[in-house]
């Protein structure tokens, strides 16, 4: 299994999806992505999560954020189960999941794993896919890389807030503290001088030379 970092290029591949076949990189485009893995279609969790994912498309729409989800199921499984999903979480499931039997992308990226709502001695066989999140920017760069357990759905509004946060650090020279939000205060990168940062964010608050505090720079000036 591959050990994908931070900072490393996002793997390219071939894939087939229910909206068609993709070569990866070519269907990022320009766009940041999410990649998500689920472990497996007709499940009660995973259901929740795509429902949830395509409430929030337009979240993601707005931050230029494609949608791509993958498991091992094939194709017609896929679309069987989109069904369900519609019918059950109010929602259109309207981005391409990728179907993996052979586990190509999932070995690629490093997806599959421990199941923690079975013994260890009773694990899926063949292996199946947990909750990992990729959040890959337009260079192609891994960004963000979260693995979940099996038994606990995860918070797509903590995933909006990590994009958030990479995206104003990647474009400003700012970092951002413990349970910041958009609209909070933004640290000034300890490698902008004083002098450099009244001149690229106005003014600060200096809590010690390393900790200076200003306005989102997102916000109106
Ligand atoms: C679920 O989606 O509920 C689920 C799927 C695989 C393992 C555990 C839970």
């Amino acid at each position: 299994m591959s050990a994908l970092r931070l900072g490393d290029i996002a793997p390219d591949f071939e894939a087939v999806t229910q909206e068609g076949p993709i070569s990866f990189h070519k269907w990022m485009g320009d766009s940041w992505t999410m990649l998500m893995s689920h472990p497996a279609d007709y499940t009660p969790v995973c259901t929740t999560e795509l429902g949830a994912v395509a409430r929030y498309k337009p979240e993601f729409d707005k931050r230029n954020v494609k949608l791509i989800a993958v498991s091992c199921d094939p194709v017609e499984s896929h679309n069987g189960w989109i069904g369900d999903i519609n019918e059950t979480q109010k929602c259109t499931v309207n981005f391409p999941i990728i179907a993996d039997p052979e586990r190509k992308v999932a070995r690629l990226y490093g997806m599959i794993g421990y199941h923690d709502d079975m013994p260890k001695d009773k694990q899926p066989n063949p292996a199946l896919t947990v909750r990992c999140v990729f959040i890959i920017d337009p260079t192609k760069t891994v960004r963000l890389i979260l693995v979940y357990p099996a038994s606990c759905g995860r918070n797509f509004d903590e995933i909006i807030r990590v994009i958030d946060s990479l995206q104003i650090t990647t474009y400003k020279k700012c970092t951002t503290p413990a349970n910041w939000k958009p609209g909070d205060d933004v640290i000034i990168s300890p490698a902008v001088k004083d002098e450099e940062a009244k001149t690229l964010f106005g003014d600060f608050t200096k809590l010690k030379p390393y900790l200076r505090l200003t306005k989102d720079p997102s916000l109106p000036k």
